[in-house]
């Protein structure tokens, strides 16, 4: 069969998909290839790792160069290097209870405790940072013979742990009990944490959620609003900005102003409220830390002292450092105080002349306004 020239060249045009095809699949196969080689696991290299147990003795080391948080680029997400997820519920860490004591003081009420897990061992190794949270299974079965479903706990602790060796992750955790048909209900998890003795394993999963991260820079603005065990990020962040060994370690210097309100039914339940303080005395310029302590104290209509009365009172000066684009505001703790913090916010913008409902949506999507409640 003859060829003329025009079905020569059609022809060979009809071969340019099949080519830019081949070359396709080359060039995935070498991506993909490269992605293997160089690691997918982003523990092992971004992050502001702390240093494990066995490479680095608390006090002394400091954290590597290589491990410093890399330099944020144009086209990379803010916090992209932060470890989500390492271990999941279905194949959870075990961590090791190495400290479990009262966070209350004479005459509080209820219960909760400060709870430390050696987290030292993992292959790969449980990461996490200021903000996150973590999952624990408690032992045993639910009522249908199935393991219990994780619950979700705020990490209390910085990434170097209450020891600062870069092993350990602490929680604060309020024993839930109530009452049903005149019969005292203890949460089941809770009560686990709360009951556990140093030397019992716990399995861990996580690290969870970019919602409460801190931000990078230095000269941030950072204002906290917690009720009871919602303190526990904050503790961490706290403890980030003002804890000598701390600031040591990373070298991260908050220049800032925080501002934390606490809210709390007794003096006696004002959770780390002595660390607070202490920083406060040392920080004076950098720190400052307002308390309602709902029992104790009344608000200007004879009720519950709440922190949202606190806002409220200070709402001038709050919004003043909104105006600003470095501050950030951090809200955790109960579920019903954010009703609460929303209306104080109403009319604290409104007597600047701003609409809450416009703003709130605006500093949550610039990454300004993080909540966690529960
Ligand atoms: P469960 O046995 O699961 O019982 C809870 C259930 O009891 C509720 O779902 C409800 O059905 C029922 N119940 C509760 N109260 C009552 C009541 N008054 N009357 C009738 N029924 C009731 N907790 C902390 O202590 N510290 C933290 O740092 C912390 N951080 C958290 C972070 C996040 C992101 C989230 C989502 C939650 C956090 N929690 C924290 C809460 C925690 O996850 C658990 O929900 C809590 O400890 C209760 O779990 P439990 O297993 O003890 O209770
Ligand atoms: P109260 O319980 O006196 O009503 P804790 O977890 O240690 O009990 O602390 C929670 C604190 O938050 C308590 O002081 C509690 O007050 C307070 N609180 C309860 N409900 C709200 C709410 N809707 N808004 C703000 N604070 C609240």
């Amino acid at each position: 069969m003859a060829y003329s020239e025009t079905k020569v060249v059609l022809g060979g045009l009809a071969h340019i998909p099949i080519i830019i095809g081949f070359f396709y699949l080359i060039r995935r196969q070498y991506s993909f290839g490269a992605m293997l080689r160089t690691g997918k696991n982003a523990l092992s290299k971004k992050v502001e790792a702390a240093p494990s147990k066995a490479s680095a003795p608390a006090k002394t080391a400091a954290p590597a160069k290589a491990a410093a948080p890399a330099k944020p680029t144009a086209a990379k997400k803010p916090h992209a290097d932060v470890p989500v997820n390492t271990y999941k519920p279905k194949a959870p860490f075990t961590g090791t209870v190495t400290e479990n004591y009262s966070a209350l003081k004479e005459g509080a009420i209820g219960k909760v405790q400060h709870i430390t897990f050696d987290i030292s061992g993992g292959d790969p190794d449980f990461k996490y940072v200021e903000g996150q949270s973590c999952g624990i299974l408690a032992a045993g079965e639910d009522a249908k013979g199935k393991p219990h479903r994780p619950r979700l706990y705020s990490i209390a602790s910085t990434r170097y742990g209450d020891n600062f060796a870069g092993n350990t992750l602490s929680l604060c955790v309020r024993q839930l009990q109530y009452e049903k048909d005149g019969e005292t209900i203890n949460g089941v998890c809770s009560t686990y944490l709360c009951n556990l003795s140093p030397g019992d394993k716990v399995k861990i999963s996580g690290p969870v959620g970019k919602e409460m991260l801190l931000p990078d820079e230095e000269d941030s603005n950072i204002i906290m609003l917690a009720t009871g065990t919602g303190i526990a990020p904050m503790r961490a962040y706290l403890r980030r900005m003002f804890e000598p060994t701390e600031i040591e370690k990373h070298q991260w210097n908050f220049k800032g102003k925080a501002w934390l309100f606490m809210g709390a039914p007794k003096t006696a339940n004002l959770l780390y409220d002595d660390d607070f303080e202490h920083y406060k005395s040392k920080f004076p310029d950098n720190l400052r830390y307002t308390k309602a302590i709902s029992r104790e104290q009344k608000n200007t209509k004879g009720g519950r002292m709440y922190i949202q009365d606190r806002v409220l009172e200070h709402a001038e000066e709050i919004f003043n450092m909104i105006e600003s684009p470095k501050t950030h505001i951090y809200l955790c703790g109960l579920k019903g105080m954010e009703p609460g913090i929303d209306e104080a916010m109403t009319t604290a913008a409104a007597a600047k002349g701003l609409d809450w409902s416009e703003l709130r949506p605006k500093l949550r999507k610039a990454g300004r306004w993080h909540a966690e409640t529960y």
